[in-house]
């Protein structure tokens, strides 16, 4: 009789991160925005945000993250068969900045490519990820999610420049034949009739960068923050539970909980719901505020280096967005 072989999984081989080196605190916002240390802390959980100075873009912070992730696997750039990048702060308009970042890495061929799906880019990529690797259409992936947010927020805006930070994580991801490990489930959805309450207008066809748009702050970031919070909390509990059930796993049995780190209120009321205990949750939204795609691998990275992800732990992934877009993966390590 011939062994049946299964298709391969997807598992994390090394992961990477970049954060700028500056430290804006509470404070610093307090002498430019009429708001307060504790209006920040209460409502979001968020006492400083790293930001990027001029001479650092988005394909920068990829580059460093994504070498990181590289080494760790132990791999070269010529070894990647995709290059994907999660962001909505792209170096340029186009081309790509995973075609940027390609270059960087100096190598050339693979397919490569941006996803636009806001904080839940880099878990879109993560399934495009476990798609290419499971159809056996690629061997090794890298998917970043990488973000300069304080290029496109207004900064007299107290409504939303105390939320965001910039960063960029990085994950190499390559096949498993282990049934125990790697990506076990994912979940991946949008509901684009909520586009209104989180979008930047201006730079698109519909409103091309010119001196009224300018004029006008279209190239801000737009956000009804009480709406997308009550969105936020249900879909993230939804697309979790999904895939809980689809993976055969209850909350309880969850070893971490790795949310997008938008608000330590969103967190918890997530986490309650999902029954996952406190400890098990990772949180670092106090350090480096909301950095949109890149929080997701941040928190990976600093997990995995920091020794509290091991071989074996089940690792839940949730994360909602712009769109909106939502998704959830559960990982066997
Ligand atoms: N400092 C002081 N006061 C403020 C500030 C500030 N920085 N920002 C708003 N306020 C005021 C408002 O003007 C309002 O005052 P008013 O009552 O006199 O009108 C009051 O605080 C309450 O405003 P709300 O917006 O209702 O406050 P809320 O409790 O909802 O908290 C927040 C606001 C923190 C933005 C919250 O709604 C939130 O976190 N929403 C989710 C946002 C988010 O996570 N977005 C990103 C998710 S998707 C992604 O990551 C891209």
């Amino acid at each position: 009789m011939t062994e049946r072989r299964h298709p391969p999984r997807a598992r994390i081989l090394g992961t990477g991160r970049c954060l700028p080196d500056t430290v804006v605190t509470n404070a610093d916002l307090e002498a430019r925005v009429d708001t307060s240390d504790e209006w920040i802390r209460t409502r979001t959980g968020i006492r400083e945000r790293r930001i990027a100075p001029p001479s650092i873009d988005t394909c920068d912070l990829c580059e460093e993250a994504a070498r990181q992730a590289l080494e760790a696997a132990d791999l070269r750039p010529d070894d990647l068969d995709l290059i994907l990048v999660g962001t909505v702060t792209p170096a340029l308009g186009f081309p790509a900045t995973a075609c940027l970042l390609q270059e960087r890495l100096g190598t050339r061929g693979q397919m490569a490519f941006d996803l636009s799906a806001g904080c839940t880019g880099f878990l879109y990529a993560l399934s495009v990820a476990d798609s290419f690797i499971r159809s056996g259409n690629a061997r090794y992936v890298l998917a970043v999610g990488a973000e300069t947010l304080s290029r496109i927020v207004d900064w007299d805006d107290r409504s939303t420049c105390v939320l965001f930070g910039d960063g960029a994580g990085a994950a190499v991801f390559g096949p498993t034949q282990d049934p125990e490990r790697g990506v076990l489930a994912t979940r991946m959805a949008a509901d684009g009739s909520y586009w209104p309450l989180l979008h930047m207008p201006g730079g698109g066809s519909r409103h091309p960068a010119s001196a009224e748009s300018l004029a006008q702050g279209l190239h801000y970031v737009k956000m009804q923050g009480n709406e997308v919070f009550k969105v936020a909390v249900r879909t993230l509990h939804q697309v979790a539970e999904e895939v809980l059930e689809a993976a055969g796993v209850s909350g309880d049995q969850v070893d971490w909980f790795v949310p997008h780190q938008a608000n330590r209120r969103i967190i918890d009321a997530v986490r309650l719901r999902l029954k996952v205990p406190a400890e098990r949750v990772y949180v670092n939204v106090h350090r480096y505020g909301n950095t949109s795609a890149a929080s997701v691998p941040i928190a990976l990275d600093e997990m995995v280096r920091g020794g509290k992800i091991r071989p074996g732990h089940r690792v839940l992934l949730d994360a909602f967005g712009a769109g909106f877009t939502f998704g959830a993966a559960l990982i066997r390590w």
